[in-house]
């Protein structure tokens, strides 16, 4: 109901540009061709909100601000997708993992708090019905914030941290920088960790920091194929300095594939609790309180398609296997860890903080990290991944560390301040 008031709204600011226009003489050409452009953006913008934001059956307004809107499943964007026309809703994976730890004895013996009642924020103010899926609305305003109405969703080309072939050139030219622990040279068939939650600095509008896991398959080619899941905080994409959920998928390296969360067609969504691209809470403090979410994403064996698991229990849903070429068979990379964009205001490093803001050094409490590391290997059981390397640009900026032991098994420490007296 209130996705329609939307576009009646770009209408109405249409209308006011078109009697600017008429009012215009052709003294004012230079104007008028202004306007025009204006008019069509607006209506760029609005046919874009039409096609992101689908009929609610119920609206929660969320104390950040958002509005989250109670889809029917079956009228996601998803189902958008001319392959997915007569698709069967998968209701449950055919097949899930099991893990090497017991979640519920990992979350206190860590000294971590994993929030089990509100996980995201919306949720203070109410829940969607079964058969529907929480989708955040999309504004007029997120869309003008992108560099153009088709950029907006979709993370610009060649960002990938590729630690083997890392060129200096390329790094100093994309601004991403990252600090990650890795595995190849193996199929892998999914990923899982226990991320800590933080909500850093970001110094500059166009600037975003992340903490995630990808799953890549590929050669870093113009095919590359990703699916990518964590939290960030990303003023450009969201408006605010908030930590958001979030995944990502592409299966061409950024270029015409793919988008964060349900901004496009193509992940499948099932469950009525958890939105995409919403606020986490609570967050870490340095210090203090650490809180911890758990990411699953597996390939199901029968069906091919990849699944994500937030927390201990929620499934949230899946990524069709025919959206990927190389992906529709196995991963040949797992990374996990941040990457931020600098920008080098004033031509100085960024201040964008990666994670807590502060180095591994400072460890538990202080310094942010991922634990209980695991791969899904051939047989499809969860297992610690062998021989992980570590990879950073400018360790002075933000650095990684990562260690071993028996309750956390797998683990690193990542992270830093950016522009500081080093870097
Ligand atoms: C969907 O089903 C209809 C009717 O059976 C068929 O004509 C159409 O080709 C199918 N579309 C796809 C994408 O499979
Ligand atoms: C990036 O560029 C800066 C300034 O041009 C240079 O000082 C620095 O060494 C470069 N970094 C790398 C990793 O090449
Ligand atoms: C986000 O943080 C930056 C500084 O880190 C601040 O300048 C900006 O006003 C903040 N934006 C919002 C929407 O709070």
């Amino acid at each position: 109901m209130l996705a329609p008031a939307m576009v009646v709204h770009g209408g109405f600011r249409c209308a006011a540009v078109m009697v600017a226009l008429i009012c215009c003489s052709v003294l004012c050409a230079g104007v008028a061709t202004f306007a025009g452009e204006v008019s069509r953006k607006q209506i760029a913008v609005g046919k874009r909100l039409r096609r992101v934001n689908k009929p609610a059956l119920k609206s929660i307004q969320s104390p950040d601000g958002d509005v989250i809107d109670c889809v029917h499943i079956a009228h996601q964007p998803a189902f958008d997708h001319p392959f997915l026309k007569n698709h069967t809703i998968q209701m449950r994976p055919a097949f899930h993992p099991e893990g090497l730890y017991d979640e519920s004895k990992l979350v206190s013996d860590s000294g971590a708090k994993e929030q089990k009642t509100i996980l995201q924020l919306w949720h203070q103010n109410g829940r969607c019905p079964k058969g529907t899926i929480p989708i955040r609305r999309t504004k007029g305003e997120d869309v003008l914030r992108a560099t153009s109405v088709k950029r907006f969703g979709r993370k610009k080309h060649k960002t990938i941290p590729k630690p083997r072939f890392a060129d200096p050139d390329l790094i100093n030219e994309s601004g991403h920088q990252h600090a990650i622990a890795y595995v190849e040279g193996e199929k892998y068939y999914g990923a899982k960790a226990i991320i800590n939650v933080w909500e850093p600095k970001i110094q500059q509008f166009n600037e975003f920091s992340l903490s995630q896991l990808w799953i890549l398959g590929g050669s870093f080619g113009e095919d590359l194929n990703s699916i990518e899941a964590g939290w960030q905080v990303s003023p450009d994409l969201y408006g605010d300095n908030n930590t958001r959920l979030f995944t990502y998928w592409t299966s061409d390296a950024y270029q015409a594939t793919g988008c964060y969360n349900l901004l496009c067609s193509g992940f499948i969504q099932i469950n009525s609790d958890i939105a995409m691209g919403a606020s986490i809470s609570p967050i870490s403090d340095y210090g203090g309180s650490q809180y911890d979410i758990s990411i699953l994403v597996w390939k199901d064996p029968k069906e091919g398609n990849w699944w994500m698991q937030f927390g201990s229990d929620l499934v949230l849903g899946y990524w069709p296997s025919f959206l990927f070429s190389y992906l529709a068979d196995s991963a040949s990379m797992i990374e996990w860890g941040g990457e931020v964009v600098n920008s080098q205001p004033d031509g100085e490093h960024t201040a964008t903080e990666m994670g807590s803001g502060h180095f591994p050094e400072e460890g538990f409490g202080k310094a942010s990290y991922f634990r209980n590391i695991q791969i899904v290997d051939e047989s499809n059981n969860l297992r610690s991944p062998k021989n992980v390397g570590t990879f950073t640009e400018q360790s002075n900026c933000y650095d990684v560390q990562n260690e071993n032991n028996g309750d956390w098994g797998t683990f690193f420490y990542y992270g830093g301040p950016g522009r500081n007296s080093d870097c």
